[in-house]
């Protein structure tokens, strides 16, 4: 597991092979086991695959049309835009939304989506000893309401913490190490 933790990449190219479901369910199994305050286990899983892609895709683009990242308009450069963002989305063999019911007080919203980050962290390095590749991504749909109902969250009920990308890694990216640990500790005695 040390080995894992320090060897792990985030993975941003996968083989087309789908990742057989028992193989997904023991990961996220290991990753249910991080802690959870009051046991409240708050993560929920959306996993996209095959023809299931297709309308997270649509959702994805419509957004970013909305928040502006991507033109709407006929153009031959928005879509081309388009057409090779869909192919680059499809490509992945399976997005995973991982979202949790929210709490107004900000204490309890902070622990659930401590607890959730914790999830999916766990989940990487389980998928990683299994030779399945992730990357977890945070993206600006991920605050867009309508995205939420096209997908099917209330938007007011439920937060998307992040969107994972799962398949075999085709290519690791190399480590790039990480600042001394020293220059991160403050120690006080007094
Ligand atoms: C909360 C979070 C959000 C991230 N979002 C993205 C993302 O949207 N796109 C991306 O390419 N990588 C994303 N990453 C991955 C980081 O870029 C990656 O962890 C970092 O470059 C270190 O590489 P490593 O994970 O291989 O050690 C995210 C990581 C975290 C923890």
């Amino acid at each position: 597991m040390l080995h894992t933790i320090k060897n792990r990449r985030s993975i941003h190219t996968f083989k087309p092979e789908e990742v057989d479901f028992e193989i997904l369910k023991e990961i996220f199994t290991y990753g249910s086991y991080a802690p959870t305050h009051y046991m409240k286990e708050p993560w929920e899983i959306k996993l996209y695959q095959g023809e299931g892609k297709v309308h997270l895709i649509e959702a994805i683009i419509r957004s970013y049309q909305r928040i502006g990242m991507i033109k709407d308009n006929q153009e031959l450069k928005t879509i081309q835009m388009i057409q090779s963002l869909k192919k680059f989305l499809q490509e992945i063999p399976h997005h995973a939304v991982i979202y949790f019911k929210k709490e107004e007080d900000p204490v309890r919203y902070e622990e659930e989506y401590a607890s959730v980050c914790a999830f999916i962290q766990n989940a990487q390095l389980a998928a990683w000893e299994l030779g399945v590749g992730m990357l977890w991504t945070i993206t600006p749909y991920m605050h867009d309401p309508e995205f939420y109902s096209e997908i099917g969250l209330e938007p007011k009920e439920m937060k998307i913490a992040a969107v994972l990308q799962i398949g075999y890694p085709k290519k690791i990216p190399h480590d790039k190490g990480r600042t001394s640990i020293e220059k991160k500790i403050e120690i006080i005695t007094k």
